[in-house]
């Protein structure tokens, strides 16, 4: 059965660790050429080499515009094309109320996670302008609902959601789609600092009673950059266990 990613290029950020490392290992998997894009340049070429062939990787900082752009120039030189990007690479911080959120902190949070998102689109979509492609960014719930302490988080999640379909509408024409997750909670390294009886109070947060899986959000932004999903672009997808349903 062919996955319609054979000979195709994609590249994911974040892709050392968590939901990018599971994206890596998906896109890999269904016969992709992956570049895995990551701040922690040793952990990225560690997984390519486990990968071997069809693996690359490459150091990047997504708050750095030239960065961004270098790790395009790194996907094209390595694998000659790019037709997938995902815009994974993002950061949480500490719970602190508004007023006690320092402006340094709050630029942090935004130059990763917002600032990232623009800069990589900034750098794929020309790159993908002449053959069409897709592009999936990660946000989350709280790109739709907001939390108490988390002020920059939800307000990167918010925008990368206005982003996507902004950057949808604009790409509509050269057949690039760009679409959205909304993970609920996943089990990564995100959540290590969390103690056990905090993850299960935030496992009971979503119906389905537990937390997510980074396979399972890797599934979804498959199925979203697979011409299985050739009509859907511009849409925010939520991969939660029911917690924006409430
Ligand atoms: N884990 C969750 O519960 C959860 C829920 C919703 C959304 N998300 C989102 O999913 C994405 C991945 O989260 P995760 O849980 O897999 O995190 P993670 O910490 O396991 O992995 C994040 C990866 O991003 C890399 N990274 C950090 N800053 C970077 C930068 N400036 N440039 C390039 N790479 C950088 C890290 O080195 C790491 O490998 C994030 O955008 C996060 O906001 C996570």
């Amino acid at each position: 059965m062919t996955t319609g990613f054979e000979g195709k290029v994609a590249v994911v950020t974040g892709g050392a660790s968590g939901i990018g490392e599971a994206c890596v290992r998906a896109f890999h998997g269904a016969g992709a050429k992956v570049l895995i894009a990551d701040l922690n340049a040793d952990a990225a070429a560690g997984l390519a080499s486990e990968l071997g062939e069809g693996a690359a990787s490459v150091g990047v900082d997504v708050a750095d515009a030239d960065s961004c752009q270098r790790m395009v120039n790194a996907a094209l030189e390595a694998f000659g094309r790019l037709d997938v990007a995902i815009n994974n690479a993002g950061i949480s911080t500490e719970l602190a109320p508004i007023a006690q959120t320092s402006t340094s902190d709050w630029r942090k949070v935004i130059g990763i996670n917002l600032d990232g998102v623009f800069h990589c689109l900034k750098a794929q979509i020309p790159a993908m302008e002449n053959t069409g492609g897709s592009i999936v960014n990660i946000a989350s719930i709280m790109g739709a609902v907001g939390r108490t302490g988390a002020a920059a988080y939800v307000s990167s999640k918010h925008a990368v959601v206005g982003l996507t379909k902004t950057a949808a509408l604009e790409c509509a024409e050269a057949n690039i789609r760009v679409n959205a997750i909304g993970p609920g909670y996943i089990e990564t390294p995100l959540l290590q600092q969390a103690t056990l009886e905090a993850k299960d109070q935030i496992a009971a947060l979503h119906p389905l009673g537990r937390l997510g899986r980074a396979e399972e959000v890797a599934s979804a932004v498959l199925y979203l950059a697979s011409p299985a999903a050739s009509f859907i672009t511009g849409a925010y997808y939520p991969v939660d266990g029911g917690y924006l349903a409430q």
